[in-house]
């Protein structure tokens, strides 16, 4: 990306097409994590779902992994991922990896927890560490959804979509609200249908498959930091060293 470009604001709507549109022949998958303590009755599984059903209309089959439900225990950096590419700690966290790695894109949602995400989020994006250094979701696409009681949601948005740029995902943005907006007859049609637009964007994304210019510089930083930290290491994690070179990158 050239130093002349200035207004991240400006370019994010600027794409450029990476392949061939997808013609709708391959079913395009998302896959939704929530890590909402309320599970898809809450608020943020409410605002969520407005995102998927805006999806799922056009043209995306869904799969939903609520947290609140599932055993993802803490990451315990025992480094068995670097080493294997398998988490140490059998639990559910296998099932949502494999289905990220399948999908073309991922909703991340949270409530807002005292200006983060939840503490299951936070362990669900911790065990992907792995993942992480390896670049694995590598231009996929990704969105994230939050809610918070009075505020702070926008923090958490960003920490979300900086998340899922570190995994190797473009991002198409996210969406956020307040516990009073959304008990707000004469407020929630308008949160719930840039929801829903969000949701039908990021499919347009698996269907387009644009790089986002004002993601560029920032995912390929991170990026050639990720490859060092793996060559430097290449005998402590020999599964990341060949991972890397089986995908050509290296
Ligand atoms: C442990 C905890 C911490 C929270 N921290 C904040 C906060 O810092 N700021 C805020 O505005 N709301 C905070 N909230 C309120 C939630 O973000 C808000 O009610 C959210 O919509 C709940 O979503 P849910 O129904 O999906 O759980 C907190 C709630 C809990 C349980």
């Amino acid at each position: 990306m050239s130093d002349e470009i200035e207004s991240p604001d400006v370019l994010k709507r600027i794409r450029i097409v990476l392949s061939a549109e997808n013609t709708g022949e391959n079913a395009m998958q998302i896959i939704a994590v929530n890590g909402s303590p309320h599970g898809m009755a809450g608020n943020t599984g409410t605002l969520l779902r407005a995102v998927l059903d805006g999806a799922e209309n056009a043209g995306a089959d869904v799969e939903t992994f609520s947290l609140a439900n599932m055993d993802v225990h803490p990451c315990r950096g025992c480094n068995v991922c670097h080493k294997t590419g398998e988490c140490a700690i059998k639990d559910d966290f296998q099932a949502i990896r494999n289905a990220m790695l399948k999908a073309d894109a991922a909703v991340l949602a949270s409530p807002n927890h005292i200006f983060n995400v939840s503490a299951q989020m936070k362990a669900f994006m911790d065990r992907c560490c792995g993942l992480l250094h390896c670049q694995a979701l590598n231009d996929k696409y990704g969105a994230a959804v939050v809610t918070s009681g009075g505020g702070g949601e926008a923090e958490v948005e960003k920490y979300l979509l900086r998340f899922l740029r570190a995994i190797g995902c473009w991002t198409e943005g996210s969406v956020g609200a307040q516990t009073a907006q959304l008990a707000d007859p004469a407020r929630v049609a308008a949160v719930m249908e840039s929801a829903q637009r969000l949701g039908a964007d990021l499919v347009a994304d698996i269907r387009e498959r644009p790089a986002f210019l004002d993601q560029e510089r920032e995912k390929t930083a991170f990026a050639e930091r990720m490859k060092h930290l793996v060559i430097s290491r290449k005998d402590e994690w020999p599964f990341e060293y060949a991972y890397w070179r089986k995908t050509g990158r290296l």
